[in-house]
């Protein structure tokens, strides 16, 4: 499919790889539908896009509050805006010890980055399966492949969006509808700048998006990148788990810098 003259609704528009696929899908003449909660980050944003034929809608939305997702979506179908891509990309993350669990952080991560894909698909899928085809893409990340240190509500909430995806995918398959996991390494982002250790290939954002429009016009089921890491994250799913512990037990102890202190 080629990602141009469609509507498309991006959820975490208003920050990093969400805000810059805004701007290159509004190149391509686009119209967009543009979620986040500080709405006045989207309006800045809309107003550097360049305009089409139809103005690009913005909603100030929390994504873990299911009853905001619906007003959002009922109000999309009965003003019969029709969606064809969906780009579900909002997302939280920040260094976590397993060692002292606060439950507050990990529900909030789990809500954001899970329950924020399921209320739109949920309240949208109708949209789709009515009409008889789209695109459904949600951001993951390389951390949901398995359990990495200092991240566990993160690399869970991570690898149960995968798995939803891969059920979708099935559930959906005669419908014509495209189910894409978008899984990206390190990407700078005002979410990695927190990080006060190395994150290996790490990518601007810019090229992040071409990579990921690119994907999703190739009808890819999974966008990994980059390629270097995204391999290395692979072959790690074969490692026997006390020897995927040992290697990454190195790299916690780099990754745990910030929350040890
Ligand atoms: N950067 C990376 O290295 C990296 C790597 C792998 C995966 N990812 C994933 O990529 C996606 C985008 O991350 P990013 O790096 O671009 O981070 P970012 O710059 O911090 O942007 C996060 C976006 O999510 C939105 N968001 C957060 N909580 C929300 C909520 N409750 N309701 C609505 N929107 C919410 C934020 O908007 P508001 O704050 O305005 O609501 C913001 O637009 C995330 O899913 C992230 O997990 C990033």
């Amino acid at each position: 499919m080629k990602l141009e003259n469609k509507t498309i609704l991006i959820t975490g528009a208003s920050s990093g790889i969400g805000s810059e696929l805004a701007r290159q899908l509004a190149r391509r003449r686009n119209r967009l539908i543009l979620i986040a909660r500080r709405q006045e980050l989207l309006q800045q944003l809309v107003q550097q896009l360049p305009q089409g034929e139809q103005q690009h809608l913005l909603f100030s939305c929390d994504v873990a509050d299911a009853q905001q997702v619906k007003d959002v979506c009922e109000w999309l179908t009965s003003s019969s805006v029709q969606i064809d891509v969906l780009l579900l990309n909002a997302g939280v993350g920040e260094g976590f010890d397993a060692r002292n669990i606060d439950l507050d952080t990990f529900r909030h991560q789990v809500d954001v980055n899970f329950f924020g894909v399921v209320y739109f698909v949920k309240y949208l899928l109708p949209q789709f399966i009515e009409r008889g085809g789209g695109v459904i893409a949600a951001t993951g990340s390389l951390a949901g492949y398995r359990g990495v240190p200092n991240a566990a509500p993160y690399s869970a909430s991570k690898a149960a969006l995968m798995n939803f995806i891969e059920s979708l995918r099935i559930d959906v398959r005669r419908y014509n509808i495209q189910c894409t996991l978008i899984s990206p390494g390190f990407v700078k982002t005002p979410m990695t700048d927190k990080n006060d250790y190395v994150m290996p290939f790490i990518m601007s954002t810019e090229k992040a998006a071409r990579i990921i429009i690119r994907g999703l016009q190739r009808g890819r089921s999974e966008i990994h990148f980059p390629l270097r890491l995204s391999l290395c994250a692979k072959v790690a799913r074969l490692f026997p788990n006390r020897f995927y512990a040992w290697v990454m037990q190195d790299s916690r102890k780099k990754i745990g810098k910030r929350v040890d202190g």
